[in-house]
């Protein structure tokens, strides 16, 4: 079932939201060479809790850290160890947290030190096909037309879109329905309507599109173990487009 939100679940959304766009805006000043990936997850935690919030992904379906961080090659649920980021490590942080009962799910892709060319394309090309779908967001038009919209952008910055993870409604569950592809479908799928708070996220890769998961069952990284860029915003389907509930 897809849930039209009231507009006291609005406002509670709209304020788990913002807390895991502050987390976000704290935790970029940490991410430097040297910094382990847990110690990130650590200060996330932290700020959550400080919000008056929990944060979402831990020990959901058992997952053992607050945040995941998946460097490189890895597309996402990178799981927060004693790796020690480095230059030239590709960084895609997702966050979640829930504030009295309500979630919001946010992802963002960074770089520590100075990107080549082709990071640059896959970083600025996966925001950009965010931003695109984004647009496809308004009442009337269908679910499908969002992932048309992430992959005509993918095409246009010749990267490749991956298929097995998908974006997903948001509300008293971190993941509801709908399911939101990043591709472009047969069926258009559902149609929007106003009240309907969704996420977005696409996941594209600078090779092949093919994805394996690691032996911790969790990390979900490239084939061909070329970068993967990852941007994610919890959106509310508003009259006549949309609210981005995890931005500024
Ligand atoms: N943010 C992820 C998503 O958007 C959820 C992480 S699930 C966890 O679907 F299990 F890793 F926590
Ligand atoms: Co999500």
């Amino acid at each position: 079932m897809i849930t039209i939100k009231t507009p006291r679940e609005i406002e509670l959304l709209r304020k788990a939201g913002n807390i895991v766009y502050r987390t976000h805006k704290y935790l970029q000043q940490f991410i430097k060479e040297g910094i382990t990936t847990d110690e990130l997850n650590n200060l996330a935690h932290k700020f959550i809790l400080e919000q008056d919030a929990t944060p979402s992904f831990l020990n959901y379906d058992g997952y053992p850290k607050s945040i995941c961080v998946s460097v490189n090659e890895q597309v996402v649920h990178g799981i927060p160890s004693d790796y020690k980021l480095k230059k030239g490590d590709l960084v895609s942080i997702d966050i979640g947290a829930c504030y009295k009962g309500y979630h919001g799910d946010s992802a963002w892709t960074y770089f520590v030190g100075e990107p080549t060319e082709d990071i640059k394309r896959l970083m600025e090309g996966t925001k950009a096909a965010l931003y695109e779908g984004l647009k496809a967001v308004k009442p009337g038009n269908h679910i499908g037309d969002i992932g048309t919209a992430v992959e005509n952008c993918a095409k246009k910055y010749n990267l490749s879109v991956v298929r097995e993870l998908v974006g997903h409604g948001v509300g008293t569950n971190v993941h509801e329905e709908p399911e939101v592809p990043n591709f472009s479908m047969k069926y258009r799928g559902p149609v929007l309507k106003e009240g309907m708070v969704i996420a977005i996220e696409p996941m594209l890769n600078l090779g092949s599109r093919h994805v394996v998961m690691e032996e911790d069952e969790w990390t979900i990284s490239t084939y061909d173990k070329k970068p993967s860029a990852h941007y994610e915003h919890t959106v509310l389907v508003t009259k006549d487009g949309y609210e981005i509930l995890t931005g500024e």
